[in-house]
């Protein structure tokens, strides 16, 4: 069986104050890695700061004999995420890995967002995990190795009630890692997002706007999980993502109750229309069946280049023959 190690690593985990960032931390160490443990130790709502939070993960690992330090600088700020890569080069000399961990939520609907939640979620989430990575980046490339982890999520990629403005957020979380991905990948740096699904503080908060009846009949479901909902369910796989073992890049993973698979953005294989007159709303209205089946396949392309040759590989039912 695969050891995955990270001894003579050093990892930044974002937001590792607690919640899955701290299981993260904490398995990194176990497996050997130094840790940059950055938290801004505030609200859910992301309010008030504090050094309470990441210094209390940092005496964990110390404590079980890991190697640690704690930094409570904003992935929001361009300063902080460079203060949070130069506390690792400082302490530890390098960088190896990095996981955008660092999350806030604000629970509204899209009519009730104000602009300052949206902002600020975008601030967090897409700008945040923006910020640390180009911070880390040009020392990776300069070393010719790194693995960035980018924190996702189901509520962006498929969408959650309430969770509007998070989800748009979290949405851009996936433009971004593709965007790294493919800079980094002749650069020996390899990049991938995940979704968690886990208990947290974070959870416990949203849990407040679901409606009791809705959470009282999915109460056995949600007992059923219950322990697989722990954050610790999801370590494996981020610690696998941030190792040299993994050669994925460019991937999506959900982490969820225990299951973990790979996600992709589908396309039906479609309706091919003419390439010599555009199709009318009502070619769309005839064949929105054939538009929506999935029946011919579901394509998962990798760039619009890959969507291109797949489009082209269906050959139009209207293209003159000789
Ligand atoms: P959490 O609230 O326990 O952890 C988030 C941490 O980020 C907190 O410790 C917080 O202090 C820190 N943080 C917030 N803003 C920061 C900033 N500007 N700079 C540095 N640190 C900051 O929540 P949880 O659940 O552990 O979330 C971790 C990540 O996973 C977040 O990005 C969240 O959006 C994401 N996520 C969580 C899911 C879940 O089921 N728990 C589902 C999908 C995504």
């Amino acid at each position: 069986m695969t050891n995955i190690r990270f001894d003579d690593q050093v990892v930044i985990v974002t937001g590792a104050g607690g919640g899955l960032g701290r299981a993260y931390a904490l398995d990194i160490a176990r497996r050997g890695g130094a840790v940059v443990v950055n938290d801004l130790g505030g609200t859910v709502e992301g309010d008030s700061r504090s050094t309470a939070m990441a210094d209390r993960v940092v005496d964990e690992i110390t404590a079980a004999g890991g190697r640690a330090i704690a930094n409570y600088d904003s992935v929001a700020e361009a300063e902080g995420a460079q203060n949070i890569v130069d506390a690792a080069l400082q302490a530890f000399g390098r960088v190896d890995a990095l996981v955008n961990n660092a999350g806030t939520m604000r629970i509204a609907s899209l009519e009730d967002s104000s602009d300052e939640d949206l902002e600020s979620l975008i601030s967090v989430h897409l700008a945040g995990s923006y910020q640390v990575s180009k911070a880390v980046w040009p020392h990776m490339k300069r070393q010719g190795y790194g693995r960035l982890v980018f924190t996702a999520s189901s509520a962006g990629l498929f969408g959650h009630e309430g969770q509007g403005c998070y989800g748009a957020a979290k949405a851009g979380v996936f433009g971004l890692m593709n965007g790294f991905a493919l800079e980094g990948e002749s650069h020996g740096i390899l990049c991938n997002a995940i979704m968690p699904n886990a208990y947290s503080r974070m959870t416990d908060k949203a849990q407040e706007h679901i409606d009791p009846q809705m959470l009282q009949r999915a109460s056995a479901l949600l007992s059923e999980v219950q322990n697989a909902m722990q954050p610790e369910f999801t370590a494996g796989l981020v610690s696998f993502l941030l190792s040299r073992h993994c050669t994925s890049t460019h991937g999506m993973y959900s982490s969820c109750a225990g299951r973990i698979a790979r996600a992709f953005v589908g396309v039906t294989a479609g309706w091919q229309g003419s390439r010599e007159v555009p199709a009318t709303a009502e070619d769309v209205a005839g064949n929105f069946d054939e538009i929506c089946s999935p029946g011919r396949g579901i394509y998962a392309p990798l760039g619009p280049a890959d969507e291109f040759r797949i489009v082209m590989s269906q050959p139009s039912p209207f293209a003159g023959g000789d």
